[in-house]
């Protein structure tokens, strides 16, 4: 890693801790309720045995691990902002899951030898990640050779002009945000790795802006939220960023003003990898 990626890596790091850290609570909250059935898609995907050594990567409040956990040997929980772990940590203690262990670590330099794991799993981290290449390469270094990576995340188009707009929103946002990859891109990745699809599923998540930018930890009124809803409604009308907004046609509840909500799409894509 060069100088100035080194830099890069650093400065991104702290953006992530530090949005995770301030929306640990409301973020939590959101995807524990909201991902369950994201959860039990990727686990029929990835289609364990019961006998795997396991580990979630950026597992965030164990999202992932604490519906894996029942289905397979044992699960560690890698994440390296503090408050997502101790989330994660009570999750699995609520939930009695004795073979959950959480580790504070970053994903790009894991401290487990070659050919640890059997099973790797992770959603929603790969587009906070300064580099997508070096976190793939990661995962199948601790991946055994005939073990499985399945992955959840949000993708972009192909065209690059609506993919940069779409990034360029999504920035505004949440300045944690680094790039969401076309599905195209995931592929040479992968291949580039040793990993072979196996399976594969593309979703379209619909959600509202509002609650959307609530678990960024903005809402009316703030910067963020009006320049994120600026160029959501100027990508309207063509539909720029791919995100198909289109305005809510109901009761904003508890909204600061008149308003409507905006309806918007993520497209997600959920997948099973072997490596050869
Ligand atoms: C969008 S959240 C996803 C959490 C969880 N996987 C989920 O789907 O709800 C991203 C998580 O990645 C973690 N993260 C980002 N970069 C990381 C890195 N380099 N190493 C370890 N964790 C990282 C953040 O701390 C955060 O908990």
């Amino acid at each position: 890693m060069n100088q100035e990626k080194q830099i890069d890596a650093e400065k991104q790091m702290a953006l992530v801790r530090d949005r995770f850290t301030r929306t640990a609570g409301v973020f939590a909250d959101y995807v524990l309720k909201e991902r369950v059935f994201e959860a039990e898609r990727l686990l029929r995907l990835a289609a364990p045995r019961g006998t795997e050594r396991t580990i979630d990567v950026a597992c965030g409040p164990a999202t992932l691990a604490r519906i894996f956990a029942p289905h397979v040997r044992w699960i560690a929980g890698l994440d390296f902002t503090p408050a997502m772990l101790e989330r994660a940590r009570r999750e699995a203690a609520e939930r009695n899951l004795a073979n959950f262990s959480a580790i504070r670590s970053n994903l790009l330099r894991m401290p487990f030898r070659d050919a640890t794991f059997d099973l790797v799993v992770t959603s929603y981290s790969i587009h906070h990640l300064p580099d997508a290449a070096a976190a793939i390469a990661e995962i199948s270094r601790v991946l055994k050779r005939g073990g499985k990576f399945a992955l959840l995340d949000m993708i972009v188009s192909e065209d690059a002009k609506i993919a940069r707009a779409c990034n360029e929103l999504e920035i505004v946002r949440d300045a944690s945000h680094t790039r969401a990859l076309p599905v195209s891109e995931f592929e040479k990745l992968l291949a580039a790795c040793g990993l072979r699809i196996v399976q594969r599923e593309i979703i379209e998540h619909p959600r509202h802006f509002d609650q959307w930018m609530r678990t960024a930890g903005s809402k009316r009124g703030d910067k963020e939220y009006e320049a994120t809803r600026k160029l959501l409604e100027d990508s309207m009308r063509d539909d720029t960023a791919g995100l198909h907004p289109k305005f809510f046609d109901g009761p904003s509840h508890g909204a600061a003003d008149e308003r409507p909500d905006i309806e918007l799409t993520h497209t997600a894509l959920y997948f099973a990898a072997e490596k050869q």
